[in-house]
C-alpha cells in the first residue's frame, strides 16, 4: 500500500463536539471543545485541553472544575457558536437562550437543553505547549433516557455530532460489530 506522509499535527479522529461549562453563577461560561477523551476507566477521568488565550482558561484554574456537555446534531448551531465567540464579549447562556441546570456533586451549571452531562472535578493538570491540559475525575453523568442502554450510551440511538479536519460530521452507518466479535469460534 502507497502513502503519503502527513503533519505529526494530524489528530486522532474522530473528535467530539463538546461544550464545556466553566465557572459559576454570574461568571459560567461555555467553550466548545474537540480535545476531549476519556483516559482511565476506574477511576473514571477525562482530558481535555485549553489554550491559555481562552477567556475559559481562568475560569477552569479558579474553580477546578467542568461540565461536559454533549449537544445533539439539532443543537450543532449553539455548538458552534460557543466555539466562535468568547465570553468577554458576550454571554453566550443569554444569547442561545440555554439554561444553567444546577449539577448534583459541583457548583458548576450543566446545560439544561443539552441531552448528556458530566460532572468533574479537575484532578491534575499539565501544561504540554500551546494547550493545558486537564484531567477531569468524572463525579456525576446524566442523560436523556433515550440514549441510554444497560446503564451507558446506546450506540443505537447515539446522534451526536463529531469533529475531523475542522468540519462537522454525523456518523450515520451505525454499529458495525460488538467488541470482541472475533473471540467466537470461526476465528
Ligand atoms: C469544534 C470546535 C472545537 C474546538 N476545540 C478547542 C479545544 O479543544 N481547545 C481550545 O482551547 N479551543 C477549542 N476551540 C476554540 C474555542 O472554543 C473558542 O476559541 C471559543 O470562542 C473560546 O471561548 P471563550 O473565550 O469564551 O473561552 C474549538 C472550537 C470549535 C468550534
Amino acid at each position: 500500500m502507497k502513502k503519503v506522509d502527513l503533519s505529526p499535527k494530524i489528530s486522532t479522529f474522530p473528535m467530539p463536539v463538546a461544550v464545556i461549562s466553566v465557572g459559576t453563577g454570574e461568571d459560567a461560561n461555555l467553550i466548545t471543545l474537540a480535545y476531549v477523551g476519556k483516559v482511565c476507566f476506574d477511576p473514571p477521568i477525562i482530558a481535555i485541553s485549553i489554550q491559555p488565550k481562552r477567556y475559559s482558561f481562568h475560569l477552569i484554574e479558579k474553580y477546578g472544575e467542568f461540565v461536559i456537555n454533549y449537544p445533539t446534531i439539532e443543537q450543532l448551531r449553539e455548538s458552534d457558536y460557543c466555539g466562535t465567540r468568547s465570553g468577554r464579549e458576550v454571554n453566550k447562556w443569554k444569547k442561545l437562550n440555554l439554561t444553567k441546570q444546577d449539577a448534583s456533586v459541583i457548583q458548576v451549571p450543566m446545560i439544561k437543553e443539552f441531552p448528556w452531562n458530566m460532572e468533574c472535578k479537575v484532578i491534575k493538570r499539565i501544561e504540554l505547549g500551546s494547550h493545558i491540559c486537564y484531567f477531569g475525575k468524572v463525579v456525576a453523568t446524566h442523560s436523556d433516557p433515550i440514549y441510554v442502554k444497560n446503564e451507558t450510551l446506546d450506540p443505537e440511538k447515539f446522534n451526536f455530532p463529531v469533529y475531523i479536519s475542522s468540519n462537522y460530521l454525523e456518523l450515520k452507518k451505525g454499529v458495525l460489530a460488538k467488541h470482541g466479535f472475533t473471540l467466537d469460534s470461526s476465528f
